[in-house]
């Protein structure tokens, strides 16, 4: 079965000098995605092939299969970033690949291809962090988000609150305890039998539904407290979904997605509150979630609150926001060496 391919942003002028220009390599779950970023910001290219008509009979991703999809993809894709931003090798600043948090064997694919290639060209690497990739999404759009800032990350793997003082400087003030918020979603729609995967599934039936037809339990933790908790809202769900068969499943998609937005608005505005911070961003796949973006549109606005959020194909894995965080540490004066490693639980 052939891999999905998606192309975003394109512009096939030659480059002036002076331009830094980053190729950014992305594999940590099942997109293969190269990119060129030029100082930063401006996605000149940015493939991504996506394996989920693969891993969608497994109800997930399969590890195995993603590394091997991967390598049988990634000399193609990278090809056709350079050739599609009219970018030649010798043209690059440097090579950027993602080197965790994720999937051990499919990061050392990516790792592997950029290794060789800055070998090959003489060109600097740099390891980047998925999650990091994910914030900087928002660097690739205008206007610039300016510092300081709270960042809500959601994806199938994370759901964090962070604080960002200044580029590159990560304060985690809150995190999932169980589930991500992606993966509540993702096992909230296999558990009804709606397929994989469940996040665009379950946002496209909620949209039909009642919200407040199911008072589903939220999870507020401690007072204080910024992290999150979905493991009892995902087992609330089913044994509602399993003792109710009469109930639109419409309504009970929406009434979950409901549950988990009010919770994700709860933490992100509070945090920009007690830190005086007035701007907000969203970042990672659950972010493309139409509930959730209109949801921090009206709040943001209401409290007064700069909002920034990726357009969707920034916010789901992509090389650009890959390269755009190589473009800042670059910057820094900072490069890895050949011995870059995967690291399946990179920490921010
Ligand atoms: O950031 P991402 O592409 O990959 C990871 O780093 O995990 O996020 C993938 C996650 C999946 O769990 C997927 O179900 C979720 O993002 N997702 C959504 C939507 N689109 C993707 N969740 C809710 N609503 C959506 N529209
Ligand atoms: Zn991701």
């Amino acid at each position: 079965m052939k891999a999905n391919k998606q192309q975003t942003t394109v512009n096939s002028c030659r480059m002036p000098a002076g331009h830094s220009l980053w190729l950014g390599i992305e594999t940590s779950c099942d997109e293969t995605s190269a990119a060129i970023v030029r100082d930063g910001h401006e996605a000149l290219s940015n493939i991504i092939a996506s394996q989920v008509d693969i891993h969608r009979r497994f109800g997930g991703v399969v590890p195995e299969i993603a590394s091997r999809q991967h390598l049988e993809l990634v000399n193609g894709v990278v090809m056709e970033a350079l050739q599609a931003a009219a970018v030649e090798l010798d043209d690059l600043t440097g090579i950027a690949v993602t080197n965790g948090p994720g999937l051990v064997g499919a990061l050392v694919v990516g790792i592997a291809t950029a290794k060789a290639m800055a070998f090959a060209a003489g060109l600097p690497l740099l390891g980047i962090n998925h999650m990091a990739g994910h914030i900087y999404a928002n660097f690739l759009q205008l206007p610039q988000p300016e510092f300081p800032f709270i960042c809500l990350v959601v994806s199938g793997g994370h759901t964090d609150i962070v604080y960002m003082p200044e580029h590159l400087s990560f304060e985690v003030l809150g995190r999932t305890r169980d589930d991500a918020a992606g993966e509540v979603f993702d096992k909230t729609a296999r558990a009804m039998g709606l397929g994989y995967p469940g996040g665009p599934v379950i946002d496209r039936l909620a949209g039909k539904g009642d919200p407040e037809a199911i008072n589903f339990p939220k999870a507020w933790l401690e007072e204080n407290s910024y992290d999150f908790s979905f493991s009892g809202l995902k087992t609330a769900v089913l044994r509602y979904f399993q003792s109710n068969p009469d109930v639109p499943p419409e309504d009970i998609a929406a009434s979950f997605q409901r549950a988990v937005v009010d919770v994700l608005a709860e933490r992100a505005f509070r945090a920009c509150d007690d830190k005086g911070v007035e701007r907000l961003m969203l970042a990672g796949g659950v972010a493309v979630n139409s509930e959730l973006r209109q949801r921090f549109v009206s709040e943001a606005e209401q409290r007064g609150i700069e909002l920034h959020i990726p357009a969707p194909i920034l916010c789901t894995d992509n090389a650009a926001m890959i390269a755009s965080v190589a473009y800042f540490r670059y910057l820094r004066g900072e490069s890895d060496t050949l011995s870059l490693d995967a690291d399946a639980n990179l920490p921010l």
